[in-house]
C-alpha cells in the first residue's frame, strides 16, 4: 500500500492554468494509452481538494462521455473542502476538511490494501507530504508550457532530495517521471509498508513478539527479534519456508520500536530488517499480482498461448503449459532467462482457466512452493506491464545459465506435461 501523488504537469511546473483549465493536458495523448489502466486498477481509496472536485463536476458531460458517469471513479473518495459543494448522485464520496493525517486511517482501511492516490491539487499533495504521508510522485510531465498556474508541489524538498525510480517515454508529448519521497536514512521510515510472512493465523491488532516469532527471526545467536521487510516477495518467501504445515500467510505489520538490517542471507529474497518490539499486525495481504516475464512486446488484452518454443530444454517440442508466478522475483528471472535478444518485460496477468502448481519450482530445493509459481493449460491474459524493476546482478544470471546449461547437458527436461 503506498500512498501516490499521480499527476500531469506542464515543463515549467503547473498543473492546471490558473482558472482551472486542463485544456493544454488532453492533446498531449490519451489517458488510455498512459499509465493510468495499470496505475488505478492498484487504487484502493483517493482524495482531492475542492477545486479538482469542481473540476468534475464542471465537466460532468465530458466525464460522462469517457466513463458513462458523471463520477469518474469506483473507489471511496474523501474530498477536502470548508464549503458546502454539491453532492455526485451514487459517488461514494466523503467531505472533508482540516488535518489529512486525521482521515489517513479511515482511507487505509477502506483501500483494503491497495493504494491511496492523492489526485490533486499541489497543495493538498503537500499536506500529505508535511504529515509524513506520502511515498511516491509520479509526474507526467507535458511538452506545454502555460507560464504561471496552479503549481505541482509547492514545498521544497532539498535534502534527502527525491528517489528517481523510474523514467518512462509516452509519445512525443509526454514524459513520465516516478520518484520515492525519502524521508529519513533509517529503514523504518523510508517505508510506509511493512510485511511479515509466518504460518500463524492473526488478526488487524494482534502483535507479533519475538517470543512466538521462532521461525522469522533471531536464529543467528542474537538477541531474540521479530523479522519484517518492505519486500512482498521476501515475505511471501519467509512464509512458504515458515515452520508448520498451515497456510503461508503475509500480514502487513507496523513496528512498534526501532528497526535494524537484519544479516543479509543470500540465495533468496529474506526478510531483511528486524526489531526486537513486537509488531503489530494491520491486515493480511489476500490479493495477488500475477506476474509473466518474458522477452515479447505484449500490450494489456494480449493473450499468452501454451504451444510456444520452451526457453529451456529441448527447444524442438512446443511448451503445453504457460507459466506465471505471485512473485515479481521469479517473474524477473522469468525475463531473464527468456529465450532471445530483446529487453526482458515483466507482464501482470490473469489466468484464463485452472491453474496448478509448478512441479519445476515445486517440493524441488525447498518444500511447498516458495516462489509460488504457477502454469496453466489455458493462456494468461496480459493487464498490465511492470516498467520499473531491477534485474538481478549480471554474475548472477551467467551463474543461473550456466546451472541450466548443464542440467540440459545432463538431459534433464522441465516438466511440461
Ligand atoms: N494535471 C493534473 O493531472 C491535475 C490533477 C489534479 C487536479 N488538477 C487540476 O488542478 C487544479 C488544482 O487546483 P488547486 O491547486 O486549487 O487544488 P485543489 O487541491 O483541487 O483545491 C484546493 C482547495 O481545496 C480545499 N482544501 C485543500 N486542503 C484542504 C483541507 N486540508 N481542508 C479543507 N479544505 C481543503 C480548499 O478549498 P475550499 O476552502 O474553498 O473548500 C482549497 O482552496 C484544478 O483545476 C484541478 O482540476 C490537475
Amino acid at each position: 500500500m503506498k500512498i501516490q501523488y499521480y499527476v500531469a504537469a506542464t515543463l515549467d511546473g503547473y498543473i492546471a492554468t490558473e482558472d482551472d483549465s486542463l485544456d493544454w493536458l488532453f492533446p498531449l495523448g490519451s489517458t488510455q494509452e498512459s499509465s493510468y489502466p495499470e496505475f488505478i486498477a492498484e487504487v484502493g481509496a483517493l482524495a482531492m481538494g475542492a477545486a479538482t472536485y469542481e473540476w468534475v463536476l464542471r465537466h460532468a458531460d465530458e466525464v460522462i462521455a469517457e466513463t458513462g458517469s458523471p463520477w469518474p471513479y469506483t473507489q471511496p473518495a474523501w474530498v477536502f473542502t470548508h464549503r458546502s459543494l454539491p453532492e455526485v448522485a451514487g459517488a461514494d464520496i466523503r467531505f472533508v476538511r482540516g488535518d489529512v493525517a486525521e482521515v489517513i486511517d479511515a482511507m487505509r482501511t477502506a483501500a483494503q490494501g491497495k493504494n491511496i492516490w492523492v489526485v490533486g491539487g499541489g497543495e493538498l499533495a503537500g499536506q500529505f507530504y508535511d504529515a509524513g504521508l506520502l511515498d511516491e510522485l509520479i509526474v507526467q510531465v507535458g511538452s506545454a508550457t502555460l507560464g504561471r498556474g496552479k503549481p505541482l508541489f509547492p514545498r521544497q524538498v532539498l535534502s534527502p532530495v527525491l528517489r528517481l525510480v523510474s523514467v518512462q517515454q509516452m509519445g512525443a508529448g509526454m514524459v513520465e517521471l516516478r520518484y520515492q519521497v525519502s524521508r529519513t536514512n533509517t529503514p523504518d521510515a523510508t517505508h510506509s509498508q511493512f510485511y511479515h510472512g509466518t504460518r500463524a493465523d492473526l488478526h488487524p491488532g494482534d502483535q507479533i513478539t519475538p517470543d512466538d516469532a521462532s521461525n522469522a527471526g533471531g536464529q543467528d545467536g542474537t538477541a531474540p527479534a521479530v523479522s519484517l521487510t518492505p519486500n512482498l516477495d521476501a515475505a511471501i518467501w519467509a512464509a512458504e519456508l515458515a515452520d508448520g504445515d498451515g497456510p503461508g500467510r503475509v500480514y502487513t505489520v507496523e513496528p512498534t520500536g526501532p528497526v535494524e538490517d537484519a544479516p543479509p542471507q543470500p540465495g533468496h529474497p529474506a526478510m531483511a530488517h528486524r526489531s526486537a518490539a513486537p509488531l503489530r499486525v494491520t491486515g493480511e495481504v489476500t490479493t495477488w499480482r500475477l506476474y509473466h516475464g518474458t522477452r515479447a512486446a505484449l500490450q494489456p488484452g494480449d493473450l499468452i498461448q501454451p504451444g510456444q518454443t520452451p526457453n529451456f530444454g529441448n527447444r524442438d517440442r512446443t511448451t503445453t503449459y504457460v507459466y506465471f508466478t505471485r512473485t515479481l522475483d521469479a517473474a524477473i528471472w522469468g525475463a531473464e532467462l527468456a529465450a532471445g535478444d530483446g529487453p526482458g518485460r515483466i507482464y501482470i496477468v490473469e489466468p484464463t482457466g485452472p491453474v496448478e502448481d509448478d512441479p519445476n519450482l515445486t517440493d524441488q530445493r525447498f518444500r511447498g512452493n516458495p516462489t509460488k509459481s504457477y502454469r496453466s493449460r489455458e493462456p494468461l491474459r496480459v493487464t498490465g506491464e511492470v516498467t520499473a524493476w531491477q534485474g538481478h546482478p549480471p554474475e548472477a544470471v551467467k551463474a543461473m545459465q550456466d546451472g541450466l546449461a548443464k542440467l540440459e547437458q545432463l538431459g534433464v527436461e522441465p516438466l511440461d506435461d
